[in-house]
């Protein structure tokens, strides 16, 4: 197939990279490379919306560069780079803060839910994220952005905002691009509570399952995590009804890859403690590859810096010529 379509999504250099955003974002990022013209950003910018220790933050941007590599992105082929080294991004969020309403942002769950209690205090960043996300995606004039389910509203924004600078400047300048939020597990949950997110901001070690744990660590996390009391549950709707049953029902689906009814089918009836086994095999097969890549392209930093520089090259040329011809639309241009 022609590679028509432009994808580009984003992963926070926040903290360590989970099961969550493996299976929400990366591994569908793998499945896409080879019908998509590609662009892999590590959101820095987004990150320094809560506070990041600078002598951590380069670190972690290479981390998560060395994890879109080590999960099989092509750092040929594709386009890695960091978000702050291409200020076009920027630039163009400011347009944008423009263009999107005050009442669009209020509606946001993300920042309700990261800000919390203490809206006063969370920074302004943190609420016009969201205009900053719709620039990364359209300074590309990307059409599809892979994300996990927690990222829909946002992406409804950027159609918003894509449209809105459309019908103001009587243009069809902006692609209005859609999500692909696809696999067995498009929200993976924690793993002590069910109906909660699995998050890098989660308190509980025990939560999450990190990329680079140890077949050790995956085993303890594994074995500790919440169910009930029942034995497995014998269909698709029994199984809804137990969000950490479903949870880890989901985990097992994503990974094998097939779907939840199947794996329902294989484990039916059978007690939690015989699941959990079979699922610390396969996650011990799947991950320890992975980790074990991201720690040998961890020591290799002139190698990792070399493929973020030839992103940042191929990733400015795209953003110059579109953000030109946005400053022509908007009537900045002089000359
Ligand atoms: P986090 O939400 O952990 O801070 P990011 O904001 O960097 O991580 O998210 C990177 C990608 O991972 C996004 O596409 C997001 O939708 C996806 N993602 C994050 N957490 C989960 C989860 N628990 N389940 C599925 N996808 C997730
Ligand atoms: N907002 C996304 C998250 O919190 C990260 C992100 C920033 C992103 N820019 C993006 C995702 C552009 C997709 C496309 O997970």
């Amino acid at each position: 197939m022609q590679k028509q379509n432009r994808i580009l999504s984003g992963v926070q250099p926040s903290g360590d990279l989970h099961l969550g955003n493996y299976l929400g974002a990366i591994k569908n990022f793998v499945s896409l490379q080879k019908d998509y013209d590609c662009f892999f950003c590590v959101v820095d910018l987004h990150a320094i919306t809560v506070w990041q220790d600078p002598l951590l933050l380069a670190k972690k941007t290479r981390e998560v560069t060395a994890a879109f590599i080590a999960s099989g992105i092509d750092p040929k082929e594709n386009v890695l780079f960091a978000q702050s080294q291409v200020p076009q991004h920027a630039q163009l969020a400011w347009i944008f803060s423009c263009v999107a309403r005050m009442g669009w942002l209020n509606r946001m769950t993300q920042f309700k839910d990261k800000a919390g209690k203490d809206k006063e205090n969370a920074s302004v960043g943190l609420f016009t994220y969201p205009t900053l996300m719709a620039a990364d995606i359209l300074i590309y004039l990307a059409t599809h952005v892979p994300v996990g389910d927690d990222q829909k509203q946002h992406l409804e924004l950027t159609r918003d905002i894509a449209q809105k600078f459309n019908n103001d400047f009587k243009t069809d300048f902006f692609p209005l691009p859609e999500p692909l939020i696809f696999g067995h597990a498009t929200r993976v949950m924690s793993l002590r509570d069910g109906t909660k997110k699995m998050s890098k901001s989660d308190a509980s070690e025990y939560s999450l399952i990190m990329l680079n744990d140890s077949p050790d660590q995956i085993t303890k996390k594994i074995k500790k995590a919440k169910t009930d009391t029942m034995p497995l549950p014998a269909n698709l709707k029994k199984a809804t009804e137990r969000p950490e049953a479903f949870n880890l029902l989901s985990i097992f689906a994503a990974l094998k890859d097939m779907s939840v009814e199947e794996v329902i089918t294989l484990y039916e009836g059978k007690e939690f403690a015989y699941f959990k086994k079979d699922l610390i095999d396969l996650l011990v097969d799947k991950l320890e590859p992975i980790g074990k890549e991201i720690n040998k392209l961890m020591k290799d930093k002139v190698y990792l810096d070399e493929i973020m520089l030839d992103g940042k090259n191929k990733a400015t040329t795209v953003a110059d010529s579109v953000l030109s011809s946005v400053y022509e639309i908007i009537g900045f241009k002089i000359s």
